[in-house]
């Protein structure tokens, strides 16, 4: 067991990606706090967990809710070795389109959740003095753009950045940041993705699916179980020497 005695707070596990996370993370010894807004969900897949899982509700976007998750974890663990920053959401539409009030919604959850949350994390890593792993969710969106997609590819590009720096900054402390940028992960996000490309793309319901599962080198869509590896590898001691590094985690979709 790669994790054993380590505990993680991880974001948006109630499901897709952050609930395989936090079933690997279980399965490799550690202990997790499933946080989400969606409380009623992460307390029943938390449930489905057993002992070394709990729920807590976490709206990534309140500084209140963050003291509160942070202290929740830490109460029923008694620290937190690993956090990974996984609540996001997606939105699409031609840049002409696009609403202030979308733009402030996607960059408060996606970036300023991402980097509040890290920071109150690491400021309890530094009080601890154990070090710590923080993993932020990158996207092959932040690599380029998209015509459809210029809010969320500038959240993710954010993400990029952001680990860069904060690796940079927290490394001193034994806290490595570092991040996974998958490509395209089969699951319930990509059915709304699905669907606004459907909107605006014309397209019929699950053709947009079809498309990019072609395109992809490997020649499927992702899994959120083929995050885990990566997941769980940079939270081990294995990649003590890792620090301010997106990986690639997308079937071949993107090489840098
Ligand atoms: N699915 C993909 O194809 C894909 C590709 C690249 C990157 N990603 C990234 O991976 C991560 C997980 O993606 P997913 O496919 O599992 O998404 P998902 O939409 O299935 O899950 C996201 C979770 O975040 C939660 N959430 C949303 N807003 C929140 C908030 N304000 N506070 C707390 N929780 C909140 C949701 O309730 C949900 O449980 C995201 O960061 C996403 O951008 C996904």
């Amino acid at each position: 067991m790669r994790l054993a005695g380590q505990t993680a707070l991880i974001t948006g596990a109630a499901r897709g990606i952050g609930l395989a996370f936090a079933q690997a993370y279980l399965r490799e010894g550690a202990k997790v706090a499933l946080a989400d807004i969606d409380i009623s969900r992460a307390r029943k897949e938390a449930e489905s967990l057993g002992d070394k899982a709990i729920a807590i509700e976490m709206d990534v976007t309140d500084e209140g809710s963050i003291k509160n998750a942070v202290g929740q974890t830490k109460e029923a663990f008694g620290g937190i070795d690993i956090l990974i920053n996984n609540a996001a959401i997606f939105t699409a539409a031609p840049v002409v389109d696009v609403e202030r009030a979308e733009f402030d919604r996607v960059f408060a959850i996606n970036v300023g959740g991402t980097f509040f949350t890290l920071q109150a994390v690491a400021r309890e890593m530094i009080a601890a003095g154990k070090g710590g792993r923080i993993i932020n969710m990158a996207s092959q969106a932040g690599r380029r753009g998209e015509p459809l997609v210029s809010a969320y590819c500038a959240t993710k590009a954010a993400i990029i950045s952001l680990t860069q720096s904060a690796g940079l900054d927290l490394i001193k402390h034994g806290i490595n940041v570092n991040a996974i940028s998958p490509g395209v992960v089969d699951g319930e996000h990509w059915d709304g993705v699905d669907n606004l490309f459907a909107k605006y793309e014309g397209k019929a319901p699950g053709q947009k699916k079809q498309e990019v599962a072609a395109g992809v080198p490997h020649g499927r869509m992702g899994t959120a179980e083929d995050l885990t590896g990566m997941a769980v590898f940079l939270a081990s001691k294995e990649a003590d020497y890792i620090v301010a590094q997106t990986y690639n985690v997308d079937g071949g979709q993107w090489m840098s």
